[in-house]
């Protein structure tokens, strides 16, 4: 079977890039990607490359070259379904906010619109490529509903869990570790489907690299696979702490147990806290499933993870208040990024968010700069916290353009993201405009402490 049409539902950090590169591997497929929201699709379509809605290193090129040769951004949902034999479903899967689950297991709605949708506009045969992070037996579940309320076509659904990272998504697309395509492996046309799909990573992925198993392990080795890194980055979080009171150094610790290579050196930087629309949410999820087949232990022991997690975040902002002489009240705090980490416009779960809404509860004057987050996004993310009136986080939160403007006359400056950028501000000069004592709390390891205290600074760093 030969894939002359892709359809992909959702134009987000996943569903874009993906598509993009699927376009530019591919010239001989035409790939539309649809969604709901018109101003998205409009930012995809922006005459200026430059302007597409995701940050990602290396895709605006991608963009440029297979945008209307073979890449199209649109709004018809309807007629791209319509058109093609393969459609992978890449909506958000966000963390339920109600009812049974609230707060664990992951909200569906999104999905089954969109299976709902295909069911009543498909009149052929089509793949359903499952793209967004599901829960285990989401397969079956959009199966019942293509079946039940189609117009008689066939479907294959296969589940493709996408491993990209935020801020190397390019990279690891054109070049990932593995491609994992679960699919009914019983019978010819799941077969048939598997094989389709394979043959459109093909065009790059080396076939020892492309993995097919059936639909459950496809989908539970994604969640196992955010569960895993995720708890490195708390495991180490965990050991921090302990470094901050012993006067051992969590980088020298990470690199000696690092090259063990059985333990290997990847994701052992420790951080303010690890944030991103997928590990929080994944992990909930797994102990959510857990607990749903009364595997309490299992459920426990990941659970864990989140909540070394969280006391990782306020930890750094009871430490940034303990040291300004037990008050931050009235005074003034400069934060250094906002997104969850370098690379990236995205800021779903940052740990940003939530050292603010900590300061703020202790009365601070919050001032933020990121290179490539807007102050609409910020007050966004803060009122979705409901922690207090929005009109009282617009009078205690400016976001500005520029770093140096950001840290003149504050008490303190935060790094809450690693952006490049920040290690070659002029740190003299910084410090010159700030208040006395200058506090310096490096929640990202990316500067060096000698440095930064010759110049006079008071450091406080992550881990040592
Ligand atoms: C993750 C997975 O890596 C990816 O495979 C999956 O498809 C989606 O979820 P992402 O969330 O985009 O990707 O970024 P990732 O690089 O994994 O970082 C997640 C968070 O962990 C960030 O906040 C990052 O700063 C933090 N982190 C990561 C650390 O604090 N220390 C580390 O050593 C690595
Ligand atoms: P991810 O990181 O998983 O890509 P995003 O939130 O960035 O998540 O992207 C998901 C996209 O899916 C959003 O742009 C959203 O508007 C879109 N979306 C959600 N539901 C539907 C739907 N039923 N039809 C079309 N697009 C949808």
């Amino acid at each position: 079977m030969r894939i002359k049409n892709i359809c992909c539902i959702g134009a987000g950090y996943v569903g874009g890039p993906t598509m993009a590169v699927i376009a530019q591997k591919c010239p001989e497929i035409n790939v539309t990607v649809v969604d709901i929201n018109e101003k998205r699709i409009a930012a995809w379509n922006d005459q200026n490359v430059k302007n597409i809605p995701i940050y990602e290193p290396g895709l605006s090129q991608i963009v440029g070259e297979a945008r209307d040769r073979n890449l199209y951004f649109s709004t018809d949902i309807d007629s791209a379904i319509d058109k093609a034999d393969m459609i992978f479903i890449s909506v958000n899967t966000p963390t339920k906010t109600y009812g049974i689950g609230k707060g664990m297991a992951a909200d569906l709605k999104y999905i089954e619109l969109c299976a709902r949708q295909i069911a009543r506009v498909a009149k052929d045969d089509k793949i359903v490529v499952e793209k967004s992070t599901l829960p285990v037996r989401t397969a079956q579940a959009l199966k019942n509903i293509l079946d039940n309320t189609g117009n008689g076509v066939n479907y294959q659904i296969l589940s493709n869990p996408e491993f990209l990272a935020e801020g190397t998504a390019v990279e690891d697309l054109m070049d990932p570790d593995r491609v994992l395509i679960g699919g009914d492996i019983d019978t010819e046309e799941g077969k048939e489907a598997m094989q389709a799909l394979v043959d459109i990573y093909s065009h790059w992925v080396p076939a020892e690299r492309i993995l097919t198993t059936n639909v459950w392990s496809s989908e539970l080795s994604k969640l196992t696979a955010n569960a895993f890194l995720a708890q490195r980055v708390s495991s180490i979080n965990a050991m921090s702490e302990l470094c901050e009171k012993t006067g051992a150094d969590v980088n020298e610790v990470a690199k000696a147990v690092g090259m063990d290579s059985r333990i290997g050196s990847k994701f052992l930087k420790s951080s303010v806290g690890f944030g991103g629309s997928c590990f929080q949410k994944d992990i909930l999820n797994l102990v959510y499933i857990a607990k749903s087949f009364g595997l309490e232990e299992v459920a426990d022991y990941w659970e864990q993870v989140i909540i070394m997690n969280d006391h990782q975040k306020k930890r750094f902002a009871v430490n940034i208040v303990k040291t300004l002489f037990n008050t931050v009240s009235g005074k003034k705090i400069a934060f250094l990024g906002w997104a969850f980490k370098k690379d990236t416009n995205d800021t779903r779960e940052s740990a940003a968010i939530y050292v603010a809404d900590y300061l703020l509860n202790e009365q601070a004057e919050i001032v933020i700069y990121d290179p490539k987050v807007t102050e609409e996004q910020v007050f966004a993310d803060l009122d979705y916290l409901s922690s207090r009136p929005e009109e009282e986080n617009r009078k205690r939160v400016t976001v500005l353009n520029n770093p140096y403007d950001v840290c003149k006359d504050s008490h303190a400056v935060a790094i809450l993201t690693e952006w490049d950028e920040f290690e070659d501000l002029d740190w003299k000069a910084i410090y010159n405009n700030m208040l006395k004592p200058a506090f310096l709390f490096d929640g990202r390891r990316l500067l060096e402490r000698k440095k930064k205290e010759e110049i006079g600074f008071e450091f406080y760093a992550i881990g040592s």
